[in-house]
């Protein structure tokens, strides 16, 4: 169950031995704290970055690798819940991101491809003429399609031209050479800005925490404005060119894309832990709209939702000095974790970054996710099983598909025989 990038040689790092002193740690290897790494070495600052396995082991590896600033039919929503200026400044800070990917990918071999993407309905038009609308207003250029080159009936899609796909860990190979870097460190604990591992202790003056899910519960309160979502993706041999990038605006829908002469089909994906249809329900549709195609590959990606569909880029907690995060990226990781590392190397050199407020953590919560997320977690606790989650207790459920205990809480799995297979837990299930 292997992604199609995992197969790439990536670079690797020393573990670090003992204790050590920095201006800024950054925890967590995936692409958010590498990027964040490779901006802090160009602004001269001192850094560390620690990752408790290899780098990109974990979400990073498993993307569909978009880049494009066009995050399902966002701009109608984050207009209704926050206004034009914010759309415009959710807009300007992904066009900013998409722009340095284009800029960084011109010195790195990572197949790199201009692509139009497009967000496709299969029954709702009026979502897309109000999404349309909503990109009028903030001025981003949009075309609306009455059809799309897909084997589904659609009522049409929005498309934002020249947005881009590459090979994500091809890139992560270019970036992350000469960073400083340290691979099986496992942050245990953090007292303040001081990080324990498991060979000594790490003083920094400042900490960014990218480690997907942050990982810290009596801050920030994530447990509550996050949960995390699995979808699925299949690459097929023998499919056809759909020449774009596509993905359905709705939960449980599908995207595609090619790579080379493979298409990446994706979806069937639900709240990790609760039921989705998996690789069988992508089988089926590959069955009967690419019936000659093979399957090369297969793999899932965990994302962490955010309860407005906007990332958590800041300060960690309310309380927390010197103390940054970056998360939440809603499916939308490339761009999202460029732009996080953009803000948090402007906050960390004292420069203005006029897209920061929008990506505040804590900016108003009140939206019917968080109910949703706290009934989720009310039910999950009262439900009477022996197999229960380590990060805050609530029944696991079984995925027979992964066949893997899975927290609908807040999306930690756990192997059959107990590993922690995704964060916020960070300590294994007891057998
Ligand atoms: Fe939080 Fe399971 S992931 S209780």
């Amino acid at each position: 169950m292997k992604s199609l990038w995992s197969e790439t040689p990536l670079p690797r790092f020393p573990a670090l031995s003992g204790d050590a002193h920095t201006d800024v740690l950054i925890i967590g290897g995936g692409i958010a704290g590498i990027l964040a790494a490779y901006m802090l070495e160009k602004a001269g600052v001192k850094y560390m970055l620690v990752e408790k396995d290899a780098i990109c082991s974990g979400t990073t590896q498993n993307t569909t690798a978009k880049i494009t600033y066009q995050h399902g039919l966002i701009y109608r929503k984050i207009m209704r819940a926050y206004g034009a200026e914010t759309a415009k400044k959710f807009l300007c800070a992904h066009s900013a991101a998409f722009d340095e990917f284009a800029r960084l990918c011109r010195d790195i071999e990572c197949d790199y491809e201009i692509k139009d993407n497009y967000v496709y309905s299969l029954a709702d038009r009026k979502k897309l003429e109000e999404e349309m609308a909503a990109l009028d207003v903030i001025g981003c250029r949009a075309e609306f399609c009455e059809d799309v080159p897909l084997p589904i009936k659609t009522a049409g899609a929005v498309k934002i031209p020249g947005q881009a796909q590459f090979h994500p860990l091809k890139f992560i190979a270019g970036i992350s050479k000469g960073l400083n870097i340290y691979e099986n460190t496992y942050v245990r604990e953090m007292i303040g800005n001081t990080a324990r591992t498991d060979s000594g202790r790490i003083y920094a003056e400042r900490v960014i925490a990218a480690t997907h899910f942050p990982f810290i519960n009596k801050h920030g309160a994530y447990f509550i404005k996050m949960y995390q979502h699995r979808s699925y993706v299949l690459a097929l041999a023998g499919a056809e060119d759909v020449s774009g990038m596509y993905v359905d605006e709705a939960d449980g829908g599908y995207s595609f894309r090619n790579y080379g002469d493979l298409l990446l089909l994706g979806g069937a994906g639900a709240r990790t832990g609760t039921r989705c249809g998996a690789w069988e329900e992508l089988r089926k549709l590959a069955r009967s709209a690419y019936p000659a195609a093979q399957e090369k590959y297969h793999w899932a990606a965990q994302d962490c939702m955010s309860l407005d569909g906007m990332a958590y880029i800041g300060r960690y907690g309310k309380t927390t000095k010197n103390f940054y995060v970056a998360a939440g990226f809603n499916k939308w990781g490339m761009t999202g974790a460029m732009t996080g590392a953009m803000i948090l190397r402007d906050i960390i050199i004292g420069k203005n970054n006029e897209y920061a407020d929008i990506f505040s953590p804590h900016r108003r919560i009140l939206h019917p996710q968080l109910l949703y997320n706290g009934a989720e977690a009310v039910k999950d606790l009262l439900t009477l099983s022996d197999k229960r989650c380590p990060h805050l207790g609530c029944a696991l459920k079984w995925n027979s598909a992964e066949r893997s205990w899975d927290c609908p809480c807040h999306g930690s799995r756990f192997s059959l025989d107990g590993k922690v297979l995704d964060n916020p837990a960070n300590a294994d299930m007891k057998k």
